[in-house]
């Protein structure tokens, strides 16, 4: 697999990094983690294209989010907050303009400096003990510590853990939300596997991870965001109780068998009948000489065109609104990335729906696509046509 969010120019074709994408389940800790991870500094750069501001739907999730975060946690005087993994600040820029002092952690430094014109205080930087013990000294202990989408991305998770127990105030609480395992494979939304999801963490395997931190799981909130994730919360040992909501969805997790052999073998022929649909029907189209457009070059889509093995034969382009992407190619399977006026420069017949996560937004924004008789192609939770 190529890195899902390396978009590239064709010079670049030749010396594309590749790498082994095999996940696994770890027998001891029951953790699903990627065997080989990519070096850090090659996903996360001065170039990285993801902007969390490009969905309206994350931008309300994340005011939901912060308000959460301060109704219920943000008790104190003056408490101060930290984010680590802060993309362009579409967290923190309400605990900005609340006026609570906060701090966003983010080591690609074009996004922390979009976060910069948000309002919003960013230290570019990649968190840990070291930068923990940093922000301490000059803010003091945080009451809140938040990451969204972030903890699953970091191969060196004690690291991180170790950082946030130094940083965590007595009575703070570590609240973190990720793809969650269980959504996973009830989908089948293989798509969530790629180079920078080294971990797809489960309730007992975040249990586990921060135990030897002294972090102890409080609570947990499954979310809608990336098409099932999990919000967990997290306290020092002995000094919060756990939900009765978590022994609900500790229950349902225990009923899932995320550490069973076999439900990952399940899984992975449903990943193959999946693709094979794909295929099929991508196939169908073109002999039936439809015109078949992708809609968004999500991270998420590199997995599924290199798995799939679809290439501009079959796609010949796909529209995305990151400016950053338009103009380059597709990672790996090197479709064209176009602004999204071509979408309707004509209509196609099909569009294949990369952000699936996203769908009722994009079809709303695209009625006139539909109006014009145009077919939506989601292939999560299974590939079909969607009925409008
Ligand atoms: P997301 O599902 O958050 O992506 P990822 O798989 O990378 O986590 O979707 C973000 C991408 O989708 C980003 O490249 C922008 C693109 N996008 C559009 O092009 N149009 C849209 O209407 C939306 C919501 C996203």
């Amino acid at each position: 697999m190529p890195l899902a969010n390396g978009f590239l120019v064709p010079d670049h074709f030749s010396d594309e990094y590749f790498f082994e994408l095999a996940p696994a389940l770890c027998s001891g800790c029951g953790m699903v983690q990627l065997v080989e991870q990519p070096d850090p500094e090659k996903m996360f750069h001065g170039d990285y294209p993801f902007f969390s501001h490009s969905s309206r739907s994350m931008a309300q999730h994340f005011k939901a989010f912060a308000d959460m975060v301060r109704r219920d946690w943000l008790t104190g005087d003056d408490p101060f907050v930290c984010e680590i993994g802060s993309n362009d600040g579409i967290l923190l820029k309400h605990m900005a303009v609340a006026g609570i002092r906060h701090l966003g952690v983010e080591p690609s430094v074009n996004v922390a400096a979009a976060a910069r014109t948000h309002g919003v205080n960013t230290l570019a930087a990649f968190f840990n003990r070291d930068v923990a013990q940093r922000i301490r000294h000059e803010h003091g202990a945080a009451s809140a510590i938040m990451a969204a989408n972030v903890m699953c991305h970091i191969p060196d998770l004690p690291s991180v853990a170790a950082g946030v127990e130094h940083l965590l105030a007595a009575d703070g609480v570590f609240i973190f939300e990720d793809p969650y395992l269980g959504a996973v494979l009830e989908k089948t939304a293989y798509d969530q596997i790629y180079d920078e999801h080294v971990f797809l963490f489960s309730l007992a395997s975040v249990m586990r991870a921060f135990e030897p931190f002294g972090l102890t799981l409080v609570d947990a909130e499954p979310q809608s965001t990336h098409g099932g994730s999990m919000r967990y919360v997290l306290a020092r040992h002995g000094r919060r109780s756990p939900s009765a909501r978590l022994e609900t969805l500790l229950a349902h997790e225990a009923g899932l068998k995320l550490t069973d052999h076999a439900t990952f073998a399940a899984f992975a022929e449903r990943c193959r009948q999946s693709r094979d649909r794909l295929v099929a029907l991508l196939g169908e189209l073109k002999a039936d000489g439809k015109r078949v457009v992708g809609y968004a070059a999500t991270s998420k889509s590199t997995t599924v065109l290199n798995y799939c093995g679809i290439t501009d034969d079959l796609l010949p382009f796909i529209v995305d609104t990151t400016p950053l992407k338009q103009g380059r190619f597709t990672p790996g399977s090197h479709i064209p990335v176009r602004h999204p006026a071509a979408f309707a420069d004509p209509w196609p017949d099909y569009a294949l729906l990369f952000a699936w996560n996203h769908e009722a937004e994009i079809l709303a924004k695209e009625d006139a696509f539909t109006r014009s008789g145009g077919r939506w192609i989601r292939f999560v939770p299974k590939v079909e046509l969607i009925e409008v």
